[in-house]
């Protein structure tokens, strides 16, 4: 599948969902980026990296130069079944700013929210590389891993994810021959949801049970969903924010069929192998409304540095881990997570007792533990994992999860549903996408290192 035609001038279209020709030939070009690796106390080298957009946001064609996806739906005649679609289609170069609205400067990125071209592209998912056709893999066991972001123009409903998955290097272009495109077009993409929406899974396509979305014009879901280990150090706009392990029974990436997958497009949201809740450790959610926010203690009208320390047993790179723990820096302050206010709920960490206190006393189903909790978490973490630099809304649940009382049919006032001060009717993705066209995002300053080697003036 998406074999990429090499000897062919293509016309590009603006991306798959809206098939206009723009007459230009798209080549493949990674924006550049820097990040650092620091060593004991606290010097750090630069390396040269680059980022890639996913596959699922580019524009997939036959031969012929027709869609083999539009809209929602698939070209029943290039893609009557998964195998003939993988063996018709193929994913073509991506025109990062003006298509996708991502620019990058030195050691940052901006991804921005709606960017319209020819056609309207809504957010996107971008993964760091280490050369033009391998993902950096990230190895944060008993290490800190830290970076800059703005959230100002983040609003209610939107949501700036920085975060690891254990996703293969080369794309899965190794395991799977017939993704010959590999990670140099961003293939390969798992995470704990095992999303369904990917229209390409391990050297497959996605065709076969193809709902259309009901709500977003653009997606669907297949049969297949596409598994992995998900460690989300930041998930925030400027009202609220997360840091969420979510282990799998198996860590690497993995296909799953249908319910089986779990996740939210599936009948029983806890039937896969991963952990779709996560532990989370949101401040607001955790008692101290007055933590994160606009003029709050972390004051999200200007840029904040976050740190995320992954502590093992022994302190080592291949120990246990026992603890997540999170500090920001701003005004060269440093400043730690805030406490658990919630009764039976203590400290400011993630570590096991913190989780299982946290499901229980919000009445939350356990998954994490079920699939392994921390421990699991670290093996993923040990094994290398790639970085995800993401912008989107949601269109299943309105980002309330983040940001809001959610679920909405609980009282506000119980443990656990209340997560940010947006109101309960915000977050829809047609008024944000409407409201806030000029939302975006950066990230920059990304370093790596020994426990408090990347912080600290
Ligand atoms: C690209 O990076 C990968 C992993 O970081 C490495 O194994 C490979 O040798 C590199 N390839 C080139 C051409 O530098
Ligand atoms: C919120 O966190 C800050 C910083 O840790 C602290 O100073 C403040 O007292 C906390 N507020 C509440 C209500 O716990």
């Amino acid at each position: 599948m998406y074999r990429i035609l090499k000897s062919f001038i293509l016309l590009s279209l603006v991306n798959m969902s809206l098939s206009q020709k723009i007459g230009k030939l798209t080549p493949e070009v990674h924006p550049p980026m820097t990040f650092q690796k620091c060593s004991e106390g606290g010097s750090c080298e630069t390396i040269q990296g680059e980022v890639v957009v996913d596959a699922n946001w580019r524009w997939v064609h036959s031969a012929q130069g027709q869609n083999c996806y539009t809209g929602n739906t698939w070209n029943p005649t290039i893609c009557p079944d998964d195998e003939t679609c993988a063996e018709n289609c193929y994913l073509d170069g991506a025109n990062y700013e003006s298509v996708y609205g991502v620019t990058t400067s030195e050691d940052s990125v901006r991804l921005n929210f709606v960017t319209q071209s020819q056609g309207k592209n809504i957010g996107s998912r971008l993964f760091l590389m280490s050369n033009e056709s391998n993902y950096q893999l990230f190895h944060v066991l008993g290490q800190e891993f830290t970076f800059d972001v703005d959230v100002s123009n983040l609003d209610c409903g939107l949501n700036g994810a920085l975060y690891l998955v254990s996703m293969d290097s080369d794309g899965g272009s190794a395991r799977f021959p017939t993704n010959e495109a590999g990670a140099k077009y961003g293939t390969g993409y798992c995470d704990a949801q095992c999303p369904r929406d990917l229209k390409f899974i391990s050297g497959s396509a996605n065709v076969d049970g193809w709902i259309p979305s009901t709500n977003n014009p653009n997606t669907g879901y297949g049969n297949l969903g596409s598994c992995c280990a998900e460690m989300d150090l930041w998930e925030a706009n400027n009202m609220a924010t997360a840091v969420t392990p979510h282990p799998c029974d198996t860590s690497s990436q993995s296909v799953c069929k249908s319910d089986s997958c779990g996740g939210a497009a599936s009948s029983n949201r806890y039937g896969g192998i991963c952990d779709p809740d996560g532990c989370d450790y949101n401040p607001y959610r955790m008692g101290n409304t007055s933590f994160f926010g606009p003029n709050k203690m972390i004051d999200t009208n200007s840029v904040i540095t976050v740190v995320t320390q992954f502590i093992t047993d022994d302190g080592s790179s291949d120990g246990k881990l026992t603890s997540i723990k999170r500090l920001y820096v701003q005004d060269g302050n440093v400043i730690s997570q805030s406490v658990s206010t919630i009764d039976g709920v203590e400290g400011n960490e993630v570590n096991e007792e913190f989780c299982t206190n946290q499901k229980k006393v919000f009445g939350d189903e356990d998954s994490f533990t079920k699939h392994g909790g921390l421990a699991k978490m670290g093996e993923a973490l040990k094994d290398g994992m790639v970085l995800v630099l993401s912008l989107w809304d949601d269109y299943q649940a309105n980002m309330l999860w983040l940001d809001s009382s959610y679920p909405t049919t609980s009282s506000p006032t119980d443990p656990g549903v209340a997560r940010g001060s947006c109101p309960t009717t915000s977050g829809v993705p047609s008024k944000v996408e409407q409201n806030y066209p000029n939302a975006y995002v950066v990230y920059s300053n990304i370093k790596v290192g020994p426990i408090d080697s990347t912080y600290k003036k």
